[in-house]
């Protein structure tokens, strides 16, 4: 089996070969469809709101000529009964030949590989790790900078406390030469002790010292969700804007990703300046994803 479960796992050399298979994959999407999963199934589980994870799971999936099964709405299925997720993934494993799932708590993608049949994709588990994203992201990286040659740094933006998305990207940048990264948050939502290397610095404004130095700026929404106090929530979500005039500061190779969904923290009109990639980064996740459930499924 070969699950993703977190950043970690991944060597340079893996990080490498999943890249140029999802190269492969571009090819296969210019040209339609291909039949390399004929007869497989993907299942997908999300126990969390996805729009783009899960649909571009399974577009991935359709365009390797596989099918898919899925539970979209929990509510719907026997974890509102109280199933646990060990007995939920013993059962869809013996259905499915690969699983991609989404979870609220931290580790779950992790207990679903303890007891799975197949391969287990981990599309984020709360406010942990999303594996999956930081491989797209680092997908999109590597279509605008050379990794490993060229200097590269890195300027996370946002919630970094709560974005899993940065906490994978993160650990999975640091197999690369010549990156630096930086991070910018009010001091509420900083990064975690656990991300931080001591090389890295850390800011709570985002100055146009900062904007104008970044090779990727990589922002992030205000995890709502995760926020027991909703005072605390209102008052962070719009600290840091990046609009038109900001993002013009930037250097013109530089490139402004997203995991998207954003809520305010991007001006729309920044959407049309050569910087901003993240719905490219997006689209992304459709040849990154065929790699990784070509790989669950040994093909
Ligand atoms: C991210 C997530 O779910 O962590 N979205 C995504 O998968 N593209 C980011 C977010 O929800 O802010």
């Amino acid at each position: 089996m070969k699950h993703v479960l977190s950043a970690p796992q991944f060597s340079k050399e893996e990080l490498f070969e999943i890249l140029n298979r999802a190269k492969e994959m571009e090819k296969i999407i210019e040209s339609g469809a291909s039949d390399l999963a004929k007869g497989k199934i993907l299942a997908t589980l999300f126990y969390e709101p996805s729009t783009r994870t899960r649909l571009s799971f399974e577009t991935a999936m359709h365009r390797l000529g596989g099918s898919v099964i899925t539970v979209s709405d929990t509510k719907s299925s026997s974890v509102s009964k109280g199933e646990t997720i060990e007995d939920t993934i013993k059962v869809i494993s013996g259905y499915a030949d690969v699983i991609a799932m989404r979870s609220s708590e931290i580790g779950y993608a992790e207990r679903a590989s303890k007891v799975s049949r197949v391969s287990i994709l981990n599309a984020g588990d709360g406010a942990g790790e999303h594996p999956t994203q930081a491989l797209l992201d680092l997908f999109t990286i590597s279509k605008y900078f050379k990794l490993d040659e060229e200097p590269i740094h890195v300027v996370f933006v946002g919630d970094l406390k709560y974005g899993r998305t940065v906490h994978s990207l993160e650990r999975v940048l640091r197999n690369f030469k010549n990156v630096k990264i930086s991070y910018v948050a009010p001091k509420s939502l900083q990064i975690p002790e656990s991300h931080r290397h001591p090389e890295d610095e850390t800011y709570t404004e985002l100055t146009d010292e900062i904007l104008k130095s970044a090779d990727v700026l990589y922002d992030t929404r205000v995890q709502e969700e995760r926020f027991s106090d909703r005072d605390e929530y209102l008052r962070l979500r719009d600290i840091f804007i990046l609009t038109k005039e900001k993002v013009q500061k930037m250097k013109d190779r530089a490139i402004l990703l997203h995991p998207l969904p954003r809520v305010n923290e991007i001006h729309p009109d920044v959407d049309a300046l050569p910087q901003a990639k993240y719905f490219e980064q997006a689209r992304n996740g459709v040849p990154v994803r065929m790699a990784l459930i070509a790989r669950g499924l040994g093909i």
